[in-house]
C-alpha cells in the first residue's frame, strides 16, 4: 500500500550520508514517503545542504543555545509537534533524548545504530567490533525509547570483518548496509507493515529473512 502523504522529519547531526540515501530513494520511488523537513541540532552540517539542495526545508535548534537538556529538548519537541510528521527519523543525530522529550512527543521515532544490537550500544562501535576480534559487524535500525539504543530492532544488516580492518574502513563497509537497510525500514513503516509482538518487530506478522534477525552476533 503506497501512501504519498505519509510524511518523516529527519534530526541529523552531521553529514547526512543516510539523509541522502533517503532522498535518493524517495527521488527513484523505491520510498514513497515525503521528507517533509530536515532539523539539525548543529548549525553549517553539511546534511542541512544535502536537504536544501533535494529541495527540503530545514531547521537548525542549535543545542548551545539553551542552557538545559530539557530547555533544547522542549524546544525540539515543540518543533515537531507543529511539523507533525508520521515517523520522526533519527539519522546521525548526536544527541541523548531526556524523559521530557518522551512525555511530550507520542510520534513513533526510528534510529540507525551502527552495530548489531544488541551488541556495541553506544560510541565507538566499529572499534570495539575489531578489538573484540569480532567475525562480523553491522548496523541496525530500531525504535526510539528512552533507554539508549535499546528499543524494539526492526532490521540489521551485517557486514564481515576483515583481519586488516582499521575503523574507517569497517566503518565504510557498515555505511553500504545502512543506505540499504534504513530506507527499507521506513518503506515498511509506512505502508503500515510493522508490528511490535513481545517486543519483537514483526513485518506482515512474520520475522522475514530480510530482517537479517539471524545474522551472526559478535562472540
Ligand atoms: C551513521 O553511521 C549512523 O549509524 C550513526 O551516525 C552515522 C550518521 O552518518 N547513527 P551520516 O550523518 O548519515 O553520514
Amino acid at each position: 500500500m503506497q501512501d504519498p502523504n505519509f510524511s518523516i522529519v529527519v534530526l541529523v547531526s552531521g553529514g547526512g550520508t543516510n539523509l541522502q540515501a533517503m532522498i535518493d530513494a524517495v527521488a527513484s520511488g523505491e520510498l514513497p514517503v515525503t521528507i517533509q523537513a530536515v532539523i539539525s541540532n548543529v548549525e553549517g552540517a553539511y546534511a542541512l545542504e544535502r536537504a536544501a539542495s533535494a529541495g527540503i526545508e530545514q531547521r537548525v535548534i542549535n543545542h548551545r543555545e539553551f542552557p538545559t537538556r530539557e530547555a533544547f529538548d522542549a524546544e525540539l519537541a515543540s518543533t515537531l509537534q507543529q511539523l507533525s510528521p508520521d515517523l520522526i527519523v533519527l539519522a546521525g543525530f548526536m544527541r541523548i533524548l531526556s524523559d521530557s522529550f518522551f512525555q511530550q512527543i507520542n510520534t513513533p521515532m526510528i534510529n540507525i545504530h551502527p552495530s548489531l544490537l544488541p551488541a556495541y550500544p553506544g560510541l565507538n562501535t566499529h572499534a570495539r567490533a575489531i578489538a573484540d576480534r569480532a567475525s562480523h559487524h553491522g548496523a541496525s535500525v530500531h525504535f526510539v525509547t528512552p533507554e539508549l539504543d535499546a528499543g524494539p530492532v526492526i532490521v540489521r544488516g551485517a557486514v564481515p570483518v576483515h583481519g586488516d580492518d582499521t575503523p574507517e574502513s569497517l566503518q565504510a563497509r557498515v555505511h553500504q548496509e545502512e543506505y540499504r537497510i534504513y530506507p527499507l525500514a521506513i518503506r515498511w513503516f509506512a505502508e503500515r507493515r510493522l508490528s511490535i509482538v513481545d517486543g519483537r518487530v514483526l513485518v506482515d506478522n512474520e520475522i522475514r529473512p530480510e530482517q537479517g534477525l539471524d545474522t551472526p552476533q559478535p562472540d
